[in-house]
């Protein structure tokens, strides 16, 4: 029989097919829970450096499908290269996670240079040629960017922060230099996006971490607006491969996002119910997730019971599995291990 479309199980479930058994990966699935992470990392001095390695970041990807198998092999790289390349002071720092120059005004924004990103980043696409010449057929390359919304609170804020109040605030105050910063994250990031498709990435994730911390119409004008550009930039150039959306808390505003944004899938965070899920979104487009990071780490007769409930509620329709969010630092390889089992033998 001749087969038509793509044939790679994240492929087919991210073009709306059911599958037997759901393609699965993990967010954050190359870290620091891998020994065979640990032991790179401890080499090489400085995170940044490690993801401007290609030999090593493009290591790094395969990691975890060598040793599990997922479906799709996400990019080692991080969300926060994009403002690196812009110029922006940056490091990351052991337990406190990254820290940035933080951008106060119109100054800072002007500061930023669009036009060094290809160049800076191409370590990071060649990361991509690698991987993806080494990547064995049924894997999918992910490719990724935060969305502007996330990387414009990192870069308004210097650092990670509960609820984004100081990039809410500058927003609402500075509404149009916040729009300029925006803009500029939106160019800048389809171009990345489209540059990863070019070196090999056959899927895109957009990482919305902080989407929910916005009321429903600064959402649509920050989270939906900037991502409904991004993605027709993206499609008008690359119109096969999917786009994954990852508005992580927005509640029931996943359903505008979902609605409005063009993606072609939605990844679903840890708090979304599997029923509302199941009847509210799936009809519309591929779900991805949800198991909590905290269940895996805890692992146990609830982590089966809650893998069996999911595959109950969305396995009928196009699904992928995953998490509701990054896996933990210390999350049990055993536990790891009774996931996949769990996933892809469920009659066990
Ligand atoms: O495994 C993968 O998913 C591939 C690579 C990847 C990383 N970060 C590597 C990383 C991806 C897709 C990301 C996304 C990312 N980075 C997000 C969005 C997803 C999410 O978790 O919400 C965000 C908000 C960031 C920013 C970031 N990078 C933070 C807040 C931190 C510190 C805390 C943490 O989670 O580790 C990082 C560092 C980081 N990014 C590490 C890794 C492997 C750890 C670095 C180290 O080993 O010291």
């Amino acid at each position: 029989m001749i087969q038509t479309g793509p044939r790679k199980p994240l492929l087919r479930a991210l073009a709306g097919e059911t599958l037997p058994l759901p393609p699965w990966w993990l967010m954050r699935q190359a870290g620091r829970y891998l020994p065979e992470y640990r032991q790179i990392r401890a080499k090489a001095h400085d995170f940044i450096e490690l993801c401007l390695t290609p030999a090593l970041a493009a290591e790094l990807t395969l990691q975890p499908i060598r040793r599990y198998g997922m479906d799709g092999a996400i990019l080692f790289s991080d969300i926060l290269m994009l403002p690196h390349a812009l110029g922006q002071k940056l490091a990351f720092h052991e337990r406190e996670g990254p820290v940035l120059e933080r951008i106060e005004d119109t100054a800072g924004i002007a500061r930023l240079a669009p036009d060094r990103i290809a160049s800076s980043l191409e370590p990071v696409f060649e990361t991509v040629r690698q991987v993806r010449d080494a990547l064995d057929s049924r894997t999918t390359l992910i490719g990724f960017a935060g969305a502007p919304w996330t990387v414009a609170t990192y870069m308004v804020e210097g650092r990670g922060s509960k609820d984004q109040a100081e990039t809410r605030l500058f927003a609402y105050r500075e509404r149009h230099d916040f729009q300029r910063l925006i803009d500029l994250l939106v160019e800048t990031s389809a171009d990345y996006l489209l540059n990863q498709v070019n070196a090999g990435a056959t899927a895109l994730q957009i990482f919305d971490s902080w989407s929910g911390s916005l009321p429903e119409d600064e959402f649509a004008r920050w989270c939906i607006e900037p991502t409904r550009r991004i993605v027709e930039r993206v499609n008008g150039s690359a119109p096969d491969v999917p786009i994954i959306g990852f508005p992580r808390g927005s509640g029931p505003l996943a359903l505008r996002y979902a609605r409005e944004t063009g993606i072609d899938a939605i990844g679903c965070d840890t708090s979304l119910p599997l029923g509302w899920i199941g009847s509210e979104l799936q009809p519309l487009l591929p779900v991805q997730g949800n198991l909590d990071p905290l269940l895996l780490v805890a692992g146990g007769a609830g982590l089966d019971a809650r893998v069996k409930s999911t595959l109950a509620a969305l396995g009928d329709g196009p699904f992928i599995f995953n998490l509701g969010h990054g896996i933990q630092p210390d999350t049990p390889i055993a536990h790891v291990e009774r996931l996949i089992r769990l996933v892809k033998t469920p009659s066990d």
